[in-house]
């Protein structure tokens, strides 16, 4: 069977952890759109929901699926955020920013009494690194943010890592975020201590913010053949 069909069973389990009258932090990347599809489902069926985006592109989604949006400042409170992660550790570790939503995502999933991440059964990694780490900075001086997040890598024990500004489609231009930043993705090709190379790179002047999500899941779906696995923390 397919990661796709994997995903929607995964987001079909997300719909557990929603009801009626909350707040609900909406997930960027294609697995968070199948949840925000299936809940513009279950919204025709009576269900009352309010959405916080963490993307321009999932808020053109949920629109067109019915869901009402609020901007994240004009909430109280997010009950809970579904999300889609690029690897999922042991630990609820995670790497995302593969779609260059990480920052919105990150601060929605902060602001959130639960995360719940949905994945299927590729992005499961005993260890976090085979994916290239989305980090999203300010275009000014990017290249000199780029050496010191190399030598952040390399510090944390990292020795033959590389930095790619990401580019868009045609490569010529560089990719930009919603919020007008550029995204670095760093091929580490294992990731011996994320906390560490997390600590690292929140400190490096230039660095908006980095892929790697550390203590904020609480709950991992994974998508399967035949239906879906839930982890708790
Ligand atoms: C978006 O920036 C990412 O964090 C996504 O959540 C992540 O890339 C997972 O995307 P898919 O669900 O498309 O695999």
């Amino acid at each position: 069977m397919s990661a796709s069909q994997q995903k929607v069973h995964a987001a079909g389990a997300a719909l557990n952890y929603i009801s009626d009258g909350m707040t609900v932090g909406l997930g960027s990347g294609s697995t968070s759109e199948i949840f925000v599809r299936l809940l513009g489902e279950r919204m025709r069926d009576g269900l009352n929901v309010i959405g916080v985006p963490t993307s321009e592109q999932t808020a053109k989604i949920a629109t067109e699926f019915g869901i009402p949006l609020k901007p994240i400042d004009h909430v109280d409170r997010i009950n809970v955020t579904i999300d889609g992660a690029d690897e999922v550790d042991g630990q609820f570790q995670l790497i995302k920013g593969g779609g260059g939503c990480l920052l919105r995502e990150k601060i929605i999933a902060h602001a959130s009494d639960l995360m719940v991440v949905i994945v299927d059964e590729t992005k499961l990694k005993a260890q976090l690194g085979d994916f290239a780490l989305p980090v999203e900075v300010d275009p000014f001086a990017f290249t000199i943010t780029a050496k010191k997040i190399f030598d952040a890598m390399r510090a944390s024990g990292i020795p033959r890592g590389d930095v790619k500004l990401r580019r868009r489609g045609d490569g010529l231009e560089p990719f930009t975020t919603d919020g007008g930043h550029y995204i670095l993705d760093c091929a580490c090709g294992t990731i011996p201590d994320a906390p560490t190379l997390a600590d690292r790179l929140v400190h490096i002047p230039g660095v908006v913010e980095h892929g790697l999500f550390i203590g904020l899941a609480r709950v991992v779906i994974v998508g399967e053949d035949r239906g879906a696995k839930i982890m708790e923390f």
